[in-house]
């Protein structure tokens, strides 16, 4: 059993794949799941899971991902999981109206977050991927103009070393009771 900060830690952005090792129907279903399970506003779950993984549309998808010379570790990538969004139910729709916040966009940002760190537990490297030629993707998968698809993660078996993590420091970025001006 990991910790969950140990977890946390060894999560990174992969971007080279093992193209001759592909993932395992369960451990799919284990990133699935983690993310159907993800909070969202209202309990709106606004999303669908378009799951790619057969080879010739993989390297249709994975030329769209490939924007603008960016990206193009999506070719190696033996899945690729398009997270669409769907249209909010009544009551985050409202409150979104009333807070002005459009809380899909946090809860795609969070089913995200579970795929991600349910792939590193089971051994598997991913990349959320928000950097795409939507329109080609939205063709590629007849995704109507009502949806969009918002983020994309790849899958596989990483063949990167892991990297220490670059963030700000906790002084940086945490402050108690006040909001501060920061000094630095
Ligand atoms: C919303 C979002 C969009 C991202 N889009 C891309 C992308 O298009 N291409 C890419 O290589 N990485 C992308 N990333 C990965 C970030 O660059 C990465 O998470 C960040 O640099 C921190 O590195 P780490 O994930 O290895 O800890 C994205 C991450 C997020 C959260």
């Amino acid at each position: 059993m990991t910790d969950l900060l140990t977890l946390i830690k060894s999560r990174q952005s992969d971007r080279a794949y093992d193209t001759n090792r592909p993932v395992e129907q369960e451990k799919l279903d284990y990133i699935l799941e983690a993310a159907r399970l993800a909070p969202s506003a209202c309990n709106a779950q606004p999303w669908t899971f378009v799951v790619v993984n057969d080879p010739a549309l993989r390297r249709q998808m994975a030329s769209a991902v490939s924007d603008m010379g960016l990206n193009h570790f999506s070719y190696q990538a033996p899945v690729l999981i398009v997270l669409v969004q769907e249209a909010p139910n009544f009551t985050s729709k409202a409150g979104g109206w009333i807070k002005q916040k459009h809380y899909p966009d946090t809860d795609m940002g969070i089913a995200a977050a579970h795929m991600t760190l349910a792939a590193t537990e089971q051994g598997l490297g991913s990349c959320i991927v928000g950097w795409f030629d939507e329109k080609q993707v939205r063709s590629l998968l007849g995704i109507p103009s009502s949806k969009r698809p918002l983020l994309i993660i790849t899958l596989g078996y990483s063949t990167q070393p892991a990297r220490p993590k670059k963030r700000k420091e906790l002084s940086e970025v945490v402050v108690y009771n006040a909001y501060k001006t920061k000094t630095r």
